[in-house]
């Protein structure tokens, strides 16, 4: 059995979750449900990023203390993992005391290496917010943002990393192992700011002004500023199992590839002499008209909203149906119910009814045999055999919208099928041939609609488990073994009818006017 580790980012726990965070979750569980069904040994990681000014400045609003205020919102985060049927094997938080021991350990051993050392760092500090600034936060004129308050060039002592010695190696290692970053027009895009001199890493930050981190093991006047903390949950999780370590995969949004991702991580890794990971698959933003969706912009969907009204597999259908991986997506309710019905409702839902109301019928509720192959049956299992075989390699490659598209394609034309072939024309000759071919027809919609919701089962977990609960269906332990066409359903009793995808209750209508008597 090969091991496939994969993470998702860790979120800041200064807001509650919203649609963003829910897609990372949703796109990981949809690797990590597929690696297992692909028979890998899968560990998922996901968890929660708690340190820093952000959480001590919300928790100091609330007049609570800073741990407080991360068990609170933390369990939000967590709370939310189930609700979207997710698979994590483990969920670290940065507070944990296991994660803290490997950042002060990886941390002291890169001091004792020369690889970090202390200097002045020279910057623009806002006392309002109480952060240091940008050249990116200017305004146009050269101004700073009126949200900052007073703003003043300040000169601190802290500690660094060398990063700039290693830029040379990471644009080797980038330039061999190109496809260590997914979508590769990503890692193009690194290479491309690799071009520019790299600086120097600040990682700490004087106590006086930042309380709530990880006390440098070597100077306690000191704490681990944002990176050197956030980015080691991945290995702290792992750190006494290489062999999980060893297939590392992380999930995470391009707004934080580079440089964090891209170029810190890598290089803290190899200065501190552990093996890089596999690869980094970069998704792009959930947008609402052209602005991502996030918490300062106010614009954010809360997922369990979505997921209280669909149900989960909807809400993580449309998520993984409309996003092409890497790229951005307009998030509106218009386009998810045009998928929900057409899709979900209309073309799955249809299919399982009209296989379940036939069966029924025609078969007194045991799926037949299939008994003659015409052009129309050859026609859709010749579907399914280029169906299945385009779907694993675009499943491999992380492109699950287009293996759903597929998916849909197949069931459309099952759906078509069935209209063609009309059992219940057939039902109504007393011809034997017509008898043999009803048979048929019944024992290839239910056959195709096995099939079709054992490749949607990595997205629609729920769903796939209820439609082979009611075709009277226990599948085989090793999924593969499943996608081949073979009339696994003959003689299953076929339960009466399943209610999958409800149509959205309708705006309210006037009531009719009461009749004259
Ligand atoms: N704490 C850091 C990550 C540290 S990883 C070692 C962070 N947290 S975050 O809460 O701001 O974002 C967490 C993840 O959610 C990121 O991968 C980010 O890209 C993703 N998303 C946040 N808003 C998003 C959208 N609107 N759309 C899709 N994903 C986005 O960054």
């Amino acid at each position: 059995m090969k091991s496939f580790y994969i993470t998702t980012a860790i979120d800041y726990v200064n807001g509650s979750p919203h649609l963003g965070h829910a897609y990372e979750k949703v796109l990981t569980d949809t690797i990590a449900r597929f690696r297992r069904q692909m028979g890998d040994r899968v560990h998922f990681l996901t968890g929660v990023d708690e340190h820093g000014q952000k959480v001590q400045a919300s928790a100091k609003k609330k007049g609570i203390a800073p741990q407080q205020f991360c068990d609170e919102v933390s369990a939000e985060f967590r709370a939310l993992l189930p609700k979207l049927t997710i698979t994590n094997d483990d969920f670290i938080r940065t507070t944990e005391e296991r994660h803290q021991t490997v950042v002060r350990a990886v941390l002291q051993q890169l001091f004792d290496k020369g690889e970090i050392y202390q200097a002045e760092y020279k910057g623009f500090y806002s006392t309002r917010q109480e952060q240091f600034l940008q050249e990116k936060d200017r305004l146009p004129d050269g101004t700073w943002p009126e949200l900052f308050g007073e703003v003043t060039e300040i000169v601190e002592s802290n500690y660094f990393f060398k990063l700039k010695q290693y830029q040379e190696w990471l644009v080797e290692f980038l330039t061999t192992n190109e496809t260590f970053i997914f979508p590769a027009y990503r890692q193009k895009q690194v290479l491309e700011f690799l071009k520019e001199p790299l600086n120097d890493l600040c990682i700490s930050r004087p106590r006086e002004r930042l309380e709530w981190g990880i006390p440098l093991p070597f100077d306690a006047g000191y704490v681990t500023y944002v990176w050197f903390d956030a980015l080691l949950n991945y290995y702290s999780a792992v750190a006494d199992r290489p062999e999980i370590w060893a297939e590392a995969h992380h999930v995470i949004g391009k707004d934080i590839l580079v440089p964090p991702h891209a170029v810190y991580w890598p290089i803290m890794l190899k200065a501190a002499g552990i093996s890089l990971p596999k690869g980094i698959i970069a998704h792009g933003w959930w947008m609402t008209r052209g602005a991502k969706m996030s918490k300062s912009t106010g614009n954010a969907l809360n997922p369990l909203d979505l997921v209280t009204e669909f149900g989960a597999d909807a809400f993580r259908y449309f998520l993984i149906r409309e996003m092409n991986v890497g790229q951005d997506s307009d998030f509106t309710r218009e386009q998810f119910l045009v998928r929900y019905n057409s899709e979900l409702a209309n073309n799955l839902g249809n299919l399982v009814n009209r296989t379940l109301n036939m069966t029924t019928r025609f078969a007194g509720g045991v799926v037949p045999a299939a008994e003659v192959e015409e052009d129309l049956e050859k026609s859709l299992r010749d579907l399914w055999t280029k169906t299945r075989d385009e779907f694993l390699p675009l499943c491999e490659g992380y492109q699950f919208h287009t293996a759903l598209e597929r998916a849909m394609v197949f069931l459309t034309e099952t759906n078509a099928y069935i209209e063609k072939r009309a059992p219940w024309k057939l039902g109504k000759s007393t011809e034997a041939k017509d008898a043999a071919l009803l048979r048929t027809s019944l024992a290839t919609m239910a056959e195709a609609l096995r099939l079709a919701v054992a490749i949607i089962q990595h997205v629609t977990p729920t769903t796939t488990e209820k439609i082979n609960a009611v075709l009277g269906y226990t599948p085989g332990a090793v999924w593969r073994d499943e996608l081949n066409w073979g009339g696994k359903l003959t003689g299953a009793k076929v339960a009466g009818a399943l209610v999958l995808f409800p149509r959205p209750a309708p705006p309210e209508k006037p009531a009719a006017p009461a009749k004259l008597a």
